[in-house]
């Protein structure tokens, strides 16, 4: 059985894939005609969050195609609506990339606390003059209020990360969580409620139609003067336009941000601020968690192509 890999995925999953299979490997960067090219045939396509997945290329793949396997939690990436109009599966790599999303948005909150990439850019610069009394001043995370936007696994990892900082927990999530609240010592708010009394809001959703700019201009101007923004999920999330004037005129101090809305674009305006921390969509990636993704892309293909159930299926 062919199985197409559009880009590429770690050896911890393509050598499992490669002892079973016909593997066929587009490399980097993504090149969308190759995948048109080789999609025929195919009985998996591995995808990741920067493949498109559409009506159009499960049908060029025609009937061999079962199953496509998702290097990524998030999956935004793909149409599923045509993949269960033609009965496929689609799967995803949840819990293991948990923990390493998580850290990064602590990072991120701290490093937008402590305004360490201005820090780290004045002092590379070599425009450090010494020690001031009064120079940088930010922002501490112990005792403060987080608030959580979606207390699913990775927003519940960052609540049990936060313990040893003394912060109080607050979330918004669609759906009542009483017995999560509890055992996080957290508190469930509506998302305005949220906005308005958190010191740091961390954003821990999926992107779907209904959380497209869920944070935009009435949001961010609803949030605590001098709160800080970090998005680890999806850039289509926050209005990326409302989110450069808040952080020019206020509410906010400053946000840490991992995701664009038009990957690899990250608009200039974001850039030329000083009060971003600005990383590469790097929120899984250490080498354990890849790992354990790509294993796991892999075992989802190898489950539904010996007729099995996928491990981690979305459709
Ligand atoms: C995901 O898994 O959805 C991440 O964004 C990629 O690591």
């Amino acid at each position: 059985m062919k199985v197409v890999v559009a880009r590429t995925l770690p050896a911890a999953g393509l050598d499992k894939l490669e002892a079973r299979f016909d593997v066929e490997v587009g490399g980097l960067p993504f090149d969308r005609d190759w995948l048109r090219e080789h999609a025929p045939g195919a009985s998996a396509i591995v995808a990741d969050p920067t493949v498109p997945v559409d009506g159009e290329l499960l049908d060029l793949a025609g009937d061999a195609l079962r199953v496509v396997s998702n290097f990524a939690v998030g999956f935004d990436n793909i149409d599923t609506d045509a993949i269960r109009e033609r009965g496929l599966r689609a799967t995803n790599t949840p819990n293991v990339l948990t923990n390493a999303t998580a850290e990064l948005a602590v990072a991120l909150m701290l490093a937008a606390g402590r305004r360490l990439a201005e820090t780290d850019a004045l002092v590379r610069r070599g425009d450090w003059d010494g020690w001031e009394p009064e120079q940088f001043l930010g922002r501490e995370l112990s005792g403060a209020t987080v608030g959580i936007v979606g207390f699913g696994r990775i927003g519940q990892r960052v609540a049990e990360l936060l313990r040893g900082f003394d912060a109080r927990i607050v979330f918004s999530d669609p759906n009542r969580k009483d017995e999560v609240a509890a055992e996080h010592g957290a508190e469930q708010l509506e998302l305005d409620e949220l906005l308005a009394v958190s010191d740091y809001v961390s954003l821990h959703v999926n992107l779907t139609p209904e959380t497209r700019n869920l944070i935009g201009a009435r949001e961010l101007a609803a949030m605590k003067p001098g709160s800080i923004l970090v998005n680890t999920c999806r850039g289509g999330v926050v209005d990326t336009a409302a989110l450069v004037e808040a952080l020019r005129s206020g509410p906010l101090a400053g946000a840490g941000l991992d995701v664009y809305e038009q990957e690899p674009e990250v608009p200039a305006e974001l850039a030329a601020l000083a009060n971003t921390v600005l990383a590469p969509h790097v929120g899984s990636a250490t080498r354990k968690t890849r790992d354990a993704m790509a294993e796991l892309c892999a075992d989802n293909v190898i489950a539904v192509l010996d007729g099995e159930e996928p491990l981690t299926p979305v459709v």
